[in-house]
């Protein structure tokens, strides 16, 4: 592999564990959501200066979504505390931030941070955070059957991945679940062809910088033969 390719150009993470992790100190899921949402900050943090260039942090899946009313609301009280002011910290520090998934359907307030997130982004950032929300890969692979089909012409592989959410970002590199789960559950099923897959039993609350380093350095590793020989 060459040196170019020993850093993973995207990161996709499936942030896995909270429950859990909140259930094992006898705290409700929300404790262990609060939890996440810091770690993740903390990850985006290291995920930058590792010279990682998109990170894609799975938030919240289509299939989430029909999770309790409670439950919900009380991610949405997390994105309405630390959305706002960690995104601002994102720009000064030349990071951009963009949201994959249909947000049409989340609270209105949510749904404008998300996407006033996305605008005030600076234009070239050399670091992109990228929140799956209400995000799906079936639903985003069907979304654009239905797009190309009212297309005129027949499209060709390229002009289909246009029609992804994650239209004009590199297919993730690797693919890191944490929580001990060893499945995709929905993310990035089309962008994640040829991805390497680092999975992980440490909830996410807990998973450290220090392991986020050593899925890099076990990603330096691997050899990508993209069915060549
Ligand atoms: C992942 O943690 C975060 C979200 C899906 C929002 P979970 O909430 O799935 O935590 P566990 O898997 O129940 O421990
Ligand atoms: C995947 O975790 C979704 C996110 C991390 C946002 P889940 O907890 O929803 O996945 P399953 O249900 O174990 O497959
Ligand atoms: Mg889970």
């Amino acid at each position: 592999m060459g040196e170019s390719q020993r850093t993973p150009r995207h990161v996709g993470l499936i942030m896995d564990g909270n429950g859990r992790w909140a259930k094992k100190r006898l705290m409700p899921r929300g404790y262990g959501h609060n939890a996440g949402m810091n770690r993740m900050i903390g990850l985006a943090e290291r995920a930058k200066e590792r010279g990682v260039q998109y990170l894609t942090v799975y938030t919240l899946s289509t299939e989430n979504f029909s999770r309790p009313k409670e439950e919900l609301e009380g991610l949405y009280a997390l994105f309405r505390k630390y959305f706002a002011e960690n995104v601002k910290k994102l720009y000064k520090k030349g990071a951009a931030v963009k949201v994959i998934g249909d947000i049409s359907v989340l609270p209105q307030d949510i749904c404008q941070l998300l996407v006033d997130g996305e605008k005030n982004s600076p234009q070239s950032a050399e670091f992109t955070l990228i929140f799956a929300i209400n995000y799906g890969a079936r639903s985003e692979i069907l979304r654009a059957v239905r797009l190309a089909k009212a297309q005129k012409e027949e499209i060709d592989a390229d002009g289909f991945e246009r029609l992804l959410y994650t239209s004009g970002i590199p297919d993730p590199d690797l693919i890191i679940r944490t929580g001990g789960e060893k499945r995709l559950s929905n993310f990035l099923m089309y962008q994640a062809a040829y991805a390497e897959l680092y999975f992980s039993d440490t909830l996410f609350p807990d998973f450290s910088d220090g392991e986020f380093d050593r899925a890099l350095d076990d990603f330096s590793h691997r050899e990508r033969r993209f069915g060549n020989v």
